[in-house]
């Protein structure tokens, strides 16, 4: 028997009970970010879809003896749409990675069309999902998704992000590095996008504004440029998958706490942003503080240095060609 006092604490705890769903689990991404879901106690659903492998990864991790349950789905019996079916928060893994020399917007040809094809799904099946969209080119994923829910009457720009927690991770551990600290104690908004010289990491605003030039210099680079050093060690065999599940599970989490109503709960992370709409610059990634609808609010950049200024400047050029490439390819194949 349980004392009374536990079994009150379960029944209040299943307020805060949400389904999830990973769309692409069975991937180099999915399949340790759908493991680090069912890890987390505020996950009571967990819905894994792939073309191939969503059921036996499915089986697979339903082992874990964690309090949810766990389906796996392929496009067979209208898996799609079952997987996504009233989910509250939906991580988009699906799509190619990279190989040495491509760059992520070589992606864009193939993912693309997965993207808005999976975005369409969750429009009819779950349109009061958080989105959450790990596939690349993010710079452009994001607006295709944005797109695809507005030509559905259900776009809600609250409830879309783009994940950019591993240039947020990347960040803190690489300036650890240069400095000789504890990577768990230095925390580095990241703002822009992310992709190469959109990723602009606010180093002003830690405890290490006053690096030499040249440390600097090359700090800003790695973080940069991250990426590229997993796709050339990986040879081939593509990108970022471990170190980039634990972004995504970082930040699904993140907003599991904001839907649950906690608070104080921040992230960087691109989205539909008010920030510089006004020079064109529809997406941006800023700190944003979640909430019980999702977006809660889109944090000012703050005080920044001048190197940071040019640097965000030359991020905005990109991002608007990469949003409104996003954008005219749903309006050119919707
Ligand atoms: P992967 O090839 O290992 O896995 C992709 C999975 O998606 C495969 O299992 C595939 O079957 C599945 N898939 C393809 N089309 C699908 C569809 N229509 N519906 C459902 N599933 C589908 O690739 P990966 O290493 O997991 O990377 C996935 C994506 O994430 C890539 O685009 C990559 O560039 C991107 N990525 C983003 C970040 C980031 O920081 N946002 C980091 C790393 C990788
Ligand atoms: C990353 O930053 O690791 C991902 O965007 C994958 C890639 O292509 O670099």
């Amino acid at each position: 028997m349980f004392p009374k006092s536990s079994v009150r604490q379960f029944s209040s705890s299943a307020a805060s009970a949400y389904k999830v769903t990973v769309l692409g689990a069975a991937g180099g991404i999915g399949q340790p970010l759908s493991l680090l879901m069912k890890l987390n106690h505020k996950v009571t659903n967990l819905a894994l879809y792939d073309l191939r492998l969503g059921k036996g990864v499915a089986t697979d991790i339903s082992h874990i003896p964690t309090n949810s349950t766990v389906e796996g789905y392929g496009p067979e019996d209208d898996g799609l749409a079952k997987a996504l079916k009233d989910a509250d928060v939906v991580l988009i893994p699906a799509g190619v990675p990279r190989k040495p020399g491509m760059t992520r917007d070589d992606l864009f040809n193939t993912n693309a069309s997965i993207v808005r094809d999976l975005a369409k799904a969750a429009a009819v099946n779950a349109p009061k999902a958080a989105l959450l969209i790990i596939s690349n080119p993010v710079n452009s994923t994001v607006p295709i998704v944005s797109e695809v829910l507005k030509e559905k009457g259900v776009y809600n720009p609250k409830k879309l992000f783009g994940v950019t927690t591993l240039d947020v991770l990347r960040s803190s551990r690489f300036l650890s590095q240069v400095v000789g600290t504890d990577p768990t104690t230095e925390t580095v908004t990241v703002v822009g996008g992310h992709s190469g010289v959109t990723i602009v990491p606010l180093l002003s605003q830690t405890k290490h504004k006053d690096l030499p030039k040249e440390k600097y210099d090359a700090l800003v680079h790695r973080i940069q440029f991250g990426g590229d050093e997993v796709v050339q060690a990986k040879n081939g065999a593509g990108s970022a998958t471990l170190s980039m599940a634990q972004a995504g599970a970082r930040m699904a989490g993140s907003v599991l706490k904001g839907l649950a109503g906690e608070t104080d709960i921040t992230e960087p992370t691109y989205i539909d942003s008010p920030l510089f709409k006004s020079e064109g610059v529809d997406f941006f990634s800023s700190r944003v503080t979640l909430g019980p609808e999702g977006v809660k609010e889109v944090h000012p950049l703050g005080t920044i240095s001048t190197a940071e200024e040019e640097m965000i400047k030359v991020a905005k050029e990109t991002l608007i060609k990469n949003i409104k490439k996003g954008v005219d390819f749903v309006k050119a194949n919707p």
